[in-house]
């Protein structure tokens, strides 16, 4: 019903010399699988190479983040109109982000908005941190998460085509190689994260609408993700660096 969905957030990583050799190695690999949507988020500065080497692929194009505004004087802001022309997925609310360049729910809120009018599909990041973890809160961690940040959203009549794609990210899982447990995260996805989705946009959108897991997702554990009921795929991180990892992650994806 939902077709499974992984994308490589390749954070911080890659010149662009570096991301053509990478593409080159992923190309092969990923076209031959299918029944699996496959996407790559390299930083800004390699969508434009990026974009033409998959030309004509089945691998679309993300960015990690973007502003709000179309167009202004916003030194060093990167726009949803510009991100149209090259990408058609865009990463929102990363836990880096929120950690490190003061994302709150509110500005994730603003983004998902704009992605969605320039016809860009966010990836929405949610996930609790290791001191909410302990402290028994995830739920209401990742309900406000969801609530907060896709409130006031239309998502159009098309339940099958959902253009939004949730990503739940326990932050003590990322680049850890400690990675939640499958049915774990499956339990936050279905009890948390659906229920949250149900009560913004209604029941059948919310079996819709993809939700991935991150967090040291590595070819050795990335199937008993993939066999959850809840888990629609997966957003990698370190492992979409290296074209055998993410390749093997894609391929374990399939139905
Ligand atoms: P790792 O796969 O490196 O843990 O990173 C996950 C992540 O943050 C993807 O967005």
């Amino acid at each position: 019903m939902r077709t499974p969905f992984v994308a490589g957030n390749w954070k911080m990583y890659k010149t662009v010399a570096e991301a053509r050799h990478l593409i080159s190695e992923l190309v092969p690999g990923l076209q031959s699988i299918a029944g699996v949507q496959k996407v790559i988020c390299p930083p800004f500065t390699d969508l434009l190479a990026a974009a033409a080497l998959l030309e004509g692929t089945d691998i679309g194009l993300g960015a990690q983040n973007l502003f709000w505004e179309p167009s202004g004087a916003y030194t060093g802001e990167i726009s949803p109109l510009m991100l149209a022309e090259l990408c058609q997925y865009v990463i929102i609310g990363h836990s880096e982000r929120r950690q490190y360049f003061g994302e709150t729910d509110e500005t994730v809120n603003r983004k998902v908005q704009a992605a969605l009018s320039h016809g860009l599909t966010p990836i929405v990041c949610v996930g609790e941190t290791l001191e909410e973890y302990e402290a028994n809160v995830t739920a209401d961690v990742v309900s406000r998460q969801i609530h907060e940040g896709l409130a006031g959203l239309s998502l159009g009549e098309d339940q099958v085509n959902m253009p939004l794609i949730i990503a739940y990210e326990p932050v003590w899982a990322i680049g850890t190689g400690r990675a939640a447990t499958a049915d774990g995260a499956n339990a936050v996805v279905a009890d948390i994260i659906r229920t949250a989705l149900a009560d913004l946009f209604g029941d059948e959108a919310a079996q819709a609408i993809r939700v991935l897991y991150g967090g040291s997702v590595k070819p050795e554990n990335a199937r008993e993700f993939f066999q959850q009921p809840d888990i629609d795929g997966a957003l990698v991180g370190g492992a979409s660096l290296k074209a055998d990892q993410f390749i093997a992650i894609v391929q374990a994806a399939v139905p």
